[in-house]
């Protein structure tokens, strides 16, 4: 057992049970690197103020990189009983350096400590995960260009409802990929916040230049409470609901490709590299990958809703229940890339079969609402067309066609205003055309989204690149 850095006001040492109930280093030890350039840059700080010389900046900077190196070694011996990766980082550095080592927690606490690690730390997943979106929309936009012309019933209540290009179909996932980039790119500048200098919960009397620490450590601002600081996680709270809001979309899709890859629809052939066989049954193939993302969606919303009953009752500022956000967020984190980065693959190499969706767009009643506007048009009330087509929807199940194969004399009986011209109205491809609105699904709106879309694309990359570069790039002599 360790001697306690906080042990000097005990008389008694800790039990057992306690410090294994009260250990973290398992799971935060995650964070040793975010940890070792937070103490880097709080080095620079301390030695900026003249509270440290900067020979022991520098002395400490080193054995902190030594520390580093012997983490990523496999030469580092974690120790339970120094309860957190914090704790096991400056232990090591009082044992490697003696004295001068026993400088490095001035101005600082463990909760500044753990509020800027997960900070540093939830940037660099943030930041992935914005590749990943940008990635996702890019091959839904690819395939969406490489099928501008296949035919798909659109469904509402899972009952065919009007046909759709398919293209159209899978820009709205684009749509939802889009808003999910936005939303995590607004949280990026909420979580972009230094909290170091908090020190516990009050501030500091020493002379320190935060915003020098923020500046090393690529910080675009400094946290401008000191309790606020290290008391609330609501970055955490607010990338798991975008997280959650994202695993909803990615579980839909799932969904629809599980359904859509049943016989009974026969719409996707789902890559054999992205399937799974049966261990009985010889003949299947199983959708494995889009279920589990599925499944996955509820790992990340509890997640979500742990984290929100973790804090609902905390007074201001730090309490150790705290400590449990970190399962929480990697566990959200991990989730959320492993799903996208399947997704990308196995959507890189679906395969739509096109002759079994355009079947079922053309039959099932999809242009029943389309004879009814014809109608409209021709004088009636859109409530007495509804009415007539529904009887001649009728009439035509009973006799197992569609209502393209009833002949006209057949049609005039639902409504005089029948006329010849009606069979154009309903064919599928003249129906997809003439729903032209602005984001409808006429082949040209279908192709001056994509058009957007890619202008957007390129800009949202571009953007994102010199976020990235700003945050990651390791010019700075600061990064060990
Ligand atoms: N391991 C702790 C956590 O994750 C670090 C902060 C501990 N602070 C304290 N006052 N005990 O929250």
């Amino acid at each position: 057992m360790t001697e306690k850095l906080w042990g000097g006001r005990f008389s008694e040492r800790t039990d057992r049970i306690a410090e294994t109930f009260t250990a973290s280093i398992d799971v935060d030890r995650r964070l040793y690197a975010h940890d070792i350039q937070g103490s880097i840059a709080h080095c620079r700080t301390l030695a900026k103020a003249d509270v440290i010389t900067a020979q022991e900046a520098d002395t400490l900077i080193q054995g902190l990189i030594k520390i580093k190196r012997a983490i990523e070694h496999r030469e580092f011996e974690f120790d339970e009983s120094l309860e957190d990766i914090h704790m096991n980082i400056e232990a090591r550095l009082i044992q490697d350096l003696g004295k001068v080592a026993q400088k490095l927690h001035t101005a600082r606490s463990r909760n500044d400590q753990v509020a800027l690690d997960v900070r540093m730390f939830l940037r660099e997943e943030t930041l992935a995960v914005l590749q990943d979106l940008l990635r996702l929309r890019r091959v839904l936009v690819d395939l969406a260009g490489g099928h501008l012309d296949v035919l798909l019933p659109g469904y509402t209540h899972l009952q065919r409802a009007q046909p759709v290009l398919l293209s159209h179909h899978l820009m709205a996932y684009y749509e939802m990929f889009t808003r999910d980039f936005e939303r995590f790119e607004d949280a990026f500048g909420r979580m972009d916040v230094m909290p170091l200098g908090s020190a516990a919960l009050a501030g500091t009397p020493y002379p320190i230049d935060r915003h020098y620490t923020a500046q090393l450590l690529r910080f675009s601002k400094v946290a401008p409470n000191s309790m606020d600081a290290v008391s609330d996680r609501d970055f955490i709270m607010e990338f798991l609901s975008d997280a959650s809001i994202a695993m909803v979309h990615l579980s839909r899709m799932s969904e629809e490709l599980i359904l859509w890859s049943s016989s009974e629809f026969g719409f996707v052939e789902i890559p054999d590299a992205f399937a799974t066989g049966s261990s009985i049954m010889p003949q299947k193939k199983n959708p494995d990958i889009p279920e589990l993302v599925r499944g996955k969606a509820g790992i990340v919303f509890g997640n979500l809703l742990a984290m929100l009953t973790l804090m609902k009752g905390l007074p201001l500022t730090y309490n150790r229940d705290l400590q449990e956000d970190k399962g929480l967020l990697f566990q959200g984190t991990d989730t959320l890339k492993a799903c996208l980065g399947v997704f990308i693959a196995m959507l890189g190499k679906i395969r739509f079969n096109a002759g079994a969706m355009g079947r079922a767009a053309m039959s099932g009643f999809l242009n029943a609402t389309d004879l009814a506007d014809y109608l409209v048009a021709k004088g009636m009330a859109f409530r007495d067309a509804h009415k007539c087509v529904g009887e001649a929807v009728k009439y035509a199940l009973s006799g197992g066609k569609e209502l393209r194969d009833l002949t006209l004399e057949e049609l005039k009986a639902f409504s005089s205003s029948v006329e010849k011209d009606v069979y154009t109205i309903l064919e599928t491809e003249a129906m997809i055309s003439r729903r032209a609105s602005f984001g409808g699904t006429a082949r040209r709106c279908v192709v001056s989204a994509l058009e957007t879309a890619r202008a957007n694309l390129e800009e949202d990359g571009r953007r994102l690149d010199a976020l990235v570069r700003r945050i990651l790039d390791s010019d700075s002599n600061q990064s060990p």
